[in-house]
């Protein structure tokens, strides 16, 4: 086991000097000869080769112990016993000048060693009470939209704004995979423990991966195993014919389960500790059960079936509506989609099959409402979904931290307060997200779109972090030694930077509004016409979609009280979401005591302002960070200013134009 060191690809948040704390101690490591317990082993070597430290032998001194509990223990480890661990989880504390860490499992040794890291200096200061960490979730995974191919349209990665793919060039897995052990090092370091490593839209070239082109597939986990992240695969539900040479992919058909049976079993005797299948099924063109009348259940549990014997999930996606609608039709709502056609099927669905619920009810809007689907389902093993790579939200082009959103919704609560979170909720199945890696020299082709890798998995470790601290936690290791200056820059250039991108783009929850296709920069009326469901039906009157019981799609009546209520009432409906669920006049005045249309003016204003202040604050900082990063930080901030100043003034000018009503600042709208 060799520690991955790239020359090509900056380190994120784990410099050489993230390590120094550790790497200059003496450092016992107490652990079997597992593959996990060796990479322990080789980060502990390797930090202390850079950083002057030593690997103590058993009976030496140390300063540092990472211990299996299950070993004969040093006392300060020993001490630490009885509290409870858990799978991947580990008990950390310090004293008489010695650091412990006690784990059940390797995997909890690793995690474990990275929080060491993570503390720096504060893991070696005052004594520590022994605490336990254990992942709140089990499964904490990225999905990567990648494509073997470059594909004609999405290019080699789906909605990717970073590069190409790390994991496949021209057509296959790249021949050398340091990067992907680079990267898996990273996730451990997160908390992440699983990937997906092919699209969702699994294309005729990817689809072979499931069968003769395994070897590449085991080929990436391998790079991926030492850190602990196991390895799935995006499966087309209709194999069976076009790999399998079947006529049918009918899941109740005989010879189809077998097919399925058969292929999963040779996955597994290639890959043992492979993970599992991503399913998008009749979904935008993909195949699914219902080309053969069968419903959702019937298909996830088929391959839940071939699954299990291997100790296998599938991950069945729930974001499956009507792509070509009528945009004349008012009736037919998108946003019911998912729970229209999955509500119904809670507790049918196999323990093994895990319906996997992307956060909103449309598509990874900057803001849309918590999906109901996902308090609908209680019999159901389900995980969350969300988009890390930025596909509404500036496509790393633009600052935008995510962990304010996530963890907002995360935190939300469907049945009134002390009640179950999504969270909560997701502990059954995990929390995925969309990656936003390529091989972009700085990972994320913005550098500091890192932070929403990173808050990722740290929130799928452990939902309850305070987002600002968790951007603090990146600060301090993508930046060690940063002045004073630096992390306060930083901190506040990113912090609120989702409200500000929320600001000067789609208004109060209407959501969409971008250029077609792309999904890049305004274009009001882009959406408006098209089949795809996602309208804001505004006229000289007003805007906004009617998703009430009374006069609407009855969308509201999806959700449990009060949230139905909540939703339905006009005055009580949250401003950030009016729109989403109600269409009104320009002159509805707001709980924030603005109408409509001011408050679509005011807030675009406001937020192209706060584009260039974020743009101005980066100059506080050059010469303090690496010149290169800072070149890049600039060039993209440039285009975030043009591109907000682009969004104010298209909406705002749309918005005036429809709405007649003037600015009450009489500021210059066009
Ligand atoms: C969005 C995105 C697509 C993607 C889809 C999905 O609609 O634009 O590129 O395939 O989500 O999540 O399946």
């Amino acid at each position: 086991m060799t520690i991955p060191r790239l020359t090509d690809a900056h380190p994120a948040w784990l410099p050489p000097e993230a390590l120094r704390a550790v790497g200059s101690r003496r450092v016992l490591v107490l652990a079997d000869e597992s593959a996990l317990a060796q990479t322990v082993r080789a980060e502990v070597a390797d930090a202390c080769e850079r950083h002057g430290g030593t690997v103590a032998a058993p009976g030496g001194e140390f300063d540092l112990v990472l211990a299996l509990s299950a070993g004969s223990l040093p006392p300060v480890a020993e001490a630490m016993k009885g509290q409870e661990i858990g799978d991947e989880g580990f008990v950390l504390g310090r004293r008489d000048g010695v650091t412990a860490v006690l784990a059940d499992d390797p995997a909890g040794l690793l995690y474990g060693f990275f929080q060491v890291v993570r503390l720096g200096e504060e893991a070696f200061g005052a004594d520590r009470p022994a605490e336990a960490h254990r992942p709140a979730l089990r499964r904490r995974m990225l999905d990567h939209w990648d494509n073997l191919d470059v594909h004609p349209v999405m290019g080699q990665v789906e909605r990717g704004y970073s590069g190409g793919s790390i994991f496949w060039r021209n057509g296959s897995a790249r021949a050398d995979l340091t990067r992907v052990r680079a990267y898996g090092r990273l996730l451990a370091a997160s908390g992440v423990n699983a990937v997906a490593i092919n699209n969702v839209n699994v294309h005729a070239t990817e689809a072979r991966l499931l069968t003769d082109r395994l070897g590449e597939v085991a080929a990436i986990a391998a790079e991926l195993r030492p850190y602990g992240i196991r390895v799935h695969l995006s499966v087309n539900f209709a194999s069976p014919i076009a790999l399998g040479g079947l006529d049918s992919a009918d899941p109740l058909e005989e010879g189809v389960p077998e097919w399925w049976a058969a292929t999963t079993k040779r996955v597994y005797e290639t890959i043992p500790d492979f993970g599992g299948y991503v399913v998008k099924a009749d979904s935008e063109g993909q195949p699914g059960p219902f080309a053969y009348g069968r419903d959702h259940a019937d298909g996830a549990n088929m391959l839940a079936d071939a699954l299990a014997p291997h100790g296998g999930v599938v991950f069945w996606r729930a974001f499956v509506y009507d792509h070509r609608q009528d945009w004349r039709d008012r009736s037919t709502d998108r946003a019911r989609a998912a729970h229209d056609h999955f509500a119904p099927l809670d507790g049918r669905f196999r323990d093994n099959a895990i319906v996997q619920v992307k956060y909103g009810p449309m598509d990874f809007q900057t803001r849309e409402p918590v999906s109901p689907v996902i308090a609908a389902m209680p019999n159901t093993r389900l995980a969350v979904e969300l988009q890390v790579t930025q596909e509404y939200t500036g496509q790393q082009r633009h600052v935008c931290y995510l962990g304010p959103l996530w963890s907002e919704v995360l935190g939300f609560r469907f049945w009134g307060h002390g009640e179950r979170t999504v969270a909560d909720v997701a502990t059954k199945g995990g929390l995925i997200a969309v990656s936003n890696v390529g091989d972009d020299p700085y990972w994320t082709g913005h550098p500091l779109a890192q932070a929403n890798l990173y808050a990722f998995g740290r929130l799928a470790w452990s939902p309850g972090l305070d987002p600002a601290a968790l951007l603090d936690e990146w600060i301090g290791l993508t930046f060690p030694g940063g002045s004073e200056v630096v992390r306060e820059t930083l901190h506040t250039m990113m912090d609120g930077s989702w409200h500000t991108y929320e600001r000067y783009t789609a208004p109060l929850g209407v959501g969409f509004m971008v250029r077609p296709g792309h999904h890049y920069g305004p274009d009001v009326d882009g959406y408006e016409y098209t089949p795809w469901g996602t309208y804001h039906f505004a006229d000289r009157d007003g805007v906004g979609v009617d998703r009430t019981r009374a006069t609407g799609t009855g969308y509201t009546g999806q959700y449990p009280a009060p949230w139905s209520e909540v939703y339905e009432s006009l005055t009580e409906c949250p401003d950030e979401l009016l729109l989403f669920f109600h269409h009104v006049p320009y002159s509805h005045v707001l709980q924030s005591g603005t109408t409509v249309v001011q408050h679509i003016y005011d807030t675009h204003f406001a937020g192209a302002e706060e584009a260039a202040g974020i743009r101005a604050a980066w100059e506080k900082v050059e010469g303090e960070v690496d010149a290169a990063l800072h070149a890049r930080v600039r060039e993209r901030l440039d285009e975030q200013v043009r591109s907000a100043r682009e969004w104010r003034d298209q909406v705002n000018t749309y918005f005036l134009r429809k709405s007649g009503v003037p600015d009450e600042h009489g500021r210059r709208i066009y």
